[in-house]
């Protein structure tokens, strides 16, 4: 768990628990043991500490938390002491990552060399607790006040030059590290060590430190939407600079990560984290085919059909990984148009020191516009990203299967059609699947990836392994109308028209929503993504518009409830943030702050009046319940039907593509581990008998057989 030999008279400790030697209790142990074994060979004038397979250390075993395992000594907080109490100099040597309680230790050594590629960082915010092995304390003790809110507070990666003009590392090498440390170490060994101690340095910074403080308690309380764990961060490092002395910060420390330690969030967040991973282990119903048995092809070149917002976003997040892209449309202005857009997207990561203006022009040159489907008969794979139309959609890949080489890949950005008809205008369904991005698709992490019933292994393996390649995280899942994430997200905006209609108002749903840790509430959402593309799609589809038949009741469609309030707004051309008018209105079309608008207060309450609805004050509690366990259920059904394989699926969807808030794990870790399933069949059952004529109240059955399974073993 940690190597001992000796280069020397300089003992090299090196970690190794793959693949990112995380501090597991092994490893914990095995360093204490090391140590010890260095501090009593009288040949050892240093030490080095190091990680094998060209990784420091990502860090605690996030896998011991939900056994305790992390409490078990030597702890992380032991390990750092007594590598700071050595009297021998101790030299990290960082390749690859120093994350979390990784850099903790590294803070313990008395010196620090890193790798020019190195990256390090305290991501603990991000999982829901804080550096609890002194990180809060060491850490502004070498890097100041700014620079530990700032780490600390966004969990980011800093580069090994960030972390060496911050005073984290000593030195930084271009080759290989451990060679360094062992030189650096030969150089130190017979220094004092007590001026290399952290415990022993004052913090940096401190002039300025209240100032920072109250900014970063400002902008945390903003971001934060409910989690606690970035305001428990900041607190411990307000304890490193009024604190008496180190012991006392560290005492303020564990009183803060306990807290956080103890309660509910952060099982959540490490359960996020490993879903993440789980998600990208895909497998076909019944183990069929699975991520290992599956190699993917390459690709090399790829081309995107549609210049509109999804295409060009779409195309950016391809060339950003160096994958050439040839982009084709029907019209030369709209071409021209997304050209420019993707330039600007380019031009403002530059102005914003994102990155170098030549490194920009040549991502930028990976781009080959074009009009002629001839441009694209080589390329990989093909993305097609045109607006949603079936008949348009189905010509488009009929054409691709006739241009593209036979064994191009095609995919579909749709957000809700059947993968499969489109399969069925080509020659090749085995190569047909969906790859649904989110907007802005340049910048939103999720790829949800659908496959037909004839999309094969390969091609799914292809898709899945492109999403990490351009750094998206790809989920699989069946096909149905809305796939996972829109199929939920349709019961969730659609109970949100109900609430209005029966007495809210739509700032008083986004409200509750956004209390519960959305930054914006269902209808916020809808006025973003354009309330006009709801419209046309239910228009075509014959639910609202001229092709619903005469007599139709306005308030009943396709055999179940219906709130006509959107297309209402829809009418009176109310298309959301475009059109600067929406459920809330707009400083002026495009603008993103929402106002509350005293007109569209008195059109739905001219609206309810008209039929006879009365109005009522609803509870913040059924707010909250009916939006998110209607949503659920429908998660339950989505598992049942196979459309996900695994709850993990469905939450990562969740987290990555709708931003639902991540200290509460995802919908259906939240039905499961922090509601509990007993009372959302309950709530789900109550609200099926208040509302018979809403069919996504209907409960699903697995929801039901697992509730009932969880009761009864909780009654054991
Ligand atoms: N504890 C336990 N397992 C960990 C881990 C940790 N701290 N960090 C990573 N892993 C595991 C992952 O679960 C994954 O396991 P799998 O292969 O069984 O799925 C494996 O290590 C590789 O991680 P992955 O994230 O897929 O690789 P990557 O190269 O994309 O990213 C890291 C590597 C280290 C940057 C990333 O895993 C990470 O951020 N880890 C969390 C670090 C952290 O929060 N540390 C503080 C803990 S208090």
């Amino acid at each position: 768990m940690a190597n001992y030999r000796k280069e020397g008279d300089i003992a090299v400790i090196t970690l190794k628990n793959p693949p990112v030697n995380a501090l597991s209790h092994a490893v914990r142990s095995s360093i204490d043991h090391c140590l010890t074994r260095a501090q009593n060979d009288n040949d050892v004038s240093a030490v080095v500490l190091c990680g094998d397979g060209g990784v420091f250390c990502a860090g605690a075993d996030i896998k011991e938390f939900s056994k305790n395992q992390h409490r078990l000594v030597p702890t992380i907080r032991d390990n750092v002491r007594q590598l700071e109490a050595s009297d021998k100099p101790v030299v990290a040597a960082i390749a690859g990552i120093a994350l979390g309680g990784g850099l903790e230790i590294a803070l313990g050594c008395h010196y620090r060399i890193g790798n020019v590629n190195a990256r390090i960082g305290f991501p603990e915010v991000l999982i829901g607790i804080l550096p609890a092995a002194a990180g809060t304390q060491r850490l502004p003790r070498v890097a100041g006040v700014a620079n530990s809110l700032d780490l600390i507070l966004s969990g980011r990666h800093a580069s090994a030059r960030q972390a060496l003009k911050m005073g984290i590392l000593d030195k930084v090498v271009p080759g290989d590290v451990v060679e360094a440390a062992i030189d650096y170490a030969k150089s130190v060994a017979y220094k004092p060590v007590s001026l290399r101690r952290v415990s022993e340095m004052p913090v940096k910074g401190v002039e300025k430190a209240d100032i920072l403080f109250q900014e970063a308690r400002k902008n945390t309380m903003k971001k934060s939407r409910g989690a606690i764990a970035p305001m428990n961060c900041l607190r411990a490092i307000e304890a490193a600079v009024n604190s008496p002395n180190y012991e006392e910060g560290l005492k303020k420390e564990s009183e803060l990560g306990n807290l956080l330690g103890t309660g509910n969030q952060a099982p959540a967040m490490s359960y996020a984290f490993f879903a993440e991973r789980t998600a990208q282990k895909w497998e076909l119903p019944g183990g069929k085919a699975t991520y290992k048995s599956t190699k993917p092809l390459p690709v090399k070149t790829a081309a995107v059909i549609g210049c509109g917002t999804m295409g060009t976003g779409i195309t950016i997040s391809l060339i950003t990984s160096n994958i050439p892209v040839v982009l084709l449309e029907a019209d030369k202005k709209l071409l021209e148009r997304g050209l420019k857009f993707i330039q600007q997207v380019f031009a403002r990561n530059v102005k914003q020191r994102r990155m170098k203006a030549d490194a920009a022009k040549k991502l930028i040159s990976l781009v080959t516009p074009t009009l002629d489907y001839q441009q694209i008969k080589d390329v990989d794979l093909v993305i097609e990203a045109v607006f949603e139309n079936m008949k348009l959609k189905k010509e488009i890949f009929a054409k691709l299967d006739a241009v593209c080489k036979p064994s191009a890949i095609l995919c579909s950005n749709t957000s809700s059609l059947n993968i499969d008809e489109m399969a069925s205008a080509t020659k090749r369904p085995d190569k047909v699947v969906g790859t649904h991005f989110f907007a802005p698709a340049h910048l939103m992490k999720l790829l949800e990836n659908i496959r037909g019933k004839d999309t094969s292994p390969e091609t799914i393996a292809t898709v899945m392994t492109l999403g990490k390649t351009i750094k998206k995280v790809p989920v699989l899942v069946g096909n149905c109308h809305g796939f996972v994430g829109n199929r939920m997200m349709f019961q969730y905006t659609s109970e949100a028209s109900f609430l209005i209609e029966e007495g809210c108002l739509p700032e008083e749903v986004d409200r509750v929503l956004e209390d519960f840790g959305f930054p914006l509430g269902p209808l916020k959402v809808s006025d973003l993504s354009g309330l006009d593309v709801g419209w046309r799609i239910r228009q075509s589809q014959g639910i609202t518009g001229e092709k619903v038949p005469a007599g139709t009741p306005l308030r009943y469609r396709q055999g179940q409830r219906y709130c006509p309030i959107p297309d209402m707004l829809c009418e009176q051309g109310h298309f959301g943030q475009k059109t600067g008018k929406g459920y809330y209105k707009y400083e002026r079309p495009g603008a993103f702050q929402a106002m509350n608008d005293p007109d569209i207060k008195d059109m739905i309450v001219a609206y309810c009046r008209d039929h006879n609805i009365e109005r009522r004050k609803i509870p913040y509690q059924e707010i909250l319940e009916r939006s998110l366990y209607c949503m659920i259920n429908e998660g339950f059904k989505i598992l049942e039907d196979g459309i996900a394989t695994r709850m993990e699926d469905i939450d990562t969807i969740w987290l990555y593509g709708y931003a639902w808030p991540r200290h509460t794990g995802g919908p259906m870790y939240y039905a499961t581990k922090m509601v509990g399933l007993p009372k959302v069949y309950e709530r789900v059952c109550h609200y099926a008998s208040a509302h018979p004529d809403i069919m996504h109240w209907q409960p699903s059955d697995l929801l039901k057989k697992m509730a009932l399974q969880e009761a009864a073993t909780s009654h054991l």
